[in-house]
Order: structure tokens, then C-alpha cells, then sequence
């Protein structure tokens, strides 16, 4: 079996769909879940897909990830401007990382301009909506056969 890329979501992203839709979409995170799915078994990835409202439990999945995924496409959410946590756990992780956002977050305040996963990241994809998780599990799919 190969090893399953990790695909996290952090907080009030269960909510998509119903949160700020202006911003955010209509698409829920099942339907991301989904597309996800379907594209990975097109690209031959399997996924493992996965959303938490909690910090410590995002740290977690990235250690599980840790000899068990080939890769990992993080939305941080919030956590994003805030978590040193969350990167120190990227950094201790050696395949590679993609961080995503949905929102373009350079347009909005001034917090949400700056990254702590950035600094980890091979790539960022912002302000392409949900399809950006969908073009970081293509740009995933080169990263993973180097
Ligand atoms: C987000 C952008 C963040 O600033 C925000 O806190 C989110 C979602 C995005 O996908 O656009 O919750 O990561």
C-alpha cells in the first residue's frame, strides 16, 4: 500500500459551507473531502483526509504522519498566523508540505499576511477557492514521484 497523503484541515473549517460564505464558499468540507477523493484515485494517491478545531490534535496527526504519509497539504486555518506549534511538528515531518488557504489571505487584514507554516512549506495556494486543494494534490503528486 503506498503511504496515504495527509490532507488537514484546522479550525472552524467544518463549518465551510455555512461560515462566511462570501469568503469561503458554498462547498462544504465534505464536498471537499470528496473531490479530494476522486482526484487522488485518478492521480493513483490514496488520501487521508482529516479536520480538527484543536491544535494539539493537528500536532498529533502530524506525527502520526511521520512514517505513515508521503506528504502532507495543510489548511491551518487560524492557526496559520498563530501556531508555532503546528510548524515545529511540519519540521519534524520530512516528506514535503504544501499549505493551502481558500481565502486569498494577502487581500484581507494585516494578521492573516503572515505565516508560520510558510516558513516550512514547499508551496502555498491561496485565493483559489476550494479547487486549490485539489491543485496542491496535483503539484503533490510531482513532488511525491521525485
Ligand atoms: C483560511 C484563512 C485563514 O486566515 C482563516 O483563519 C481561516 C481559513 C483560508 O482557507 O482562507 O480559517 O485558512
Amino acid at each position: 500500500m503506498p503511504k496515504p497523503i495527509y490532507i488537514l484541515n484546522g479550525p472552524n473549517l467544518n463549518l465551510l459551507g455555512l461560515r462566511q460564505p462570501d469568503i469561503y464558499g458554498r462547498e462544504t468540507l465534505e464536498d471537499v473531502a470528496q473531490d479530494c477523493a476522486a482526484l487522488a484515485e485518478e492521480l493513483g494517491l490514496t488520501i487521508r483526509f482529516l479536520q480538527s478545531n484543536h491544535e494539539g490534535q493537528l500536532v498529533d496527526w502530524i506525527h502520526e504522519a511521520r512514517g505513515n504519509g508521503a506528504g502532507i497539504i495543510i489548511n491551518p486555518a487560524a492557526y496559520t498566523h498563530t501556531s508555532v506549534a503546528i510548524l515545529d511538528a511540519l519540521n519534524a515531518f520530512d516528506g514535503p508540505v504544501l499549505e493551502v488557504h481558500i481565502s486569498n489571505v494577502h487581500k484581507r487584514e494585516a494578521f492573516r499576511h503572515h505565516s508560520y507554516v510558510s516558513l516550512r512549506a514547499e508551496g502555498v495556494i491561496a485565493g483559489f477557492g476550494t479547487e486549490g486543494y485539489r491543485l496542491a494534490l496535483r503539484r503533490m503528486k510531482t513532488l511525491v514521484a521525485k
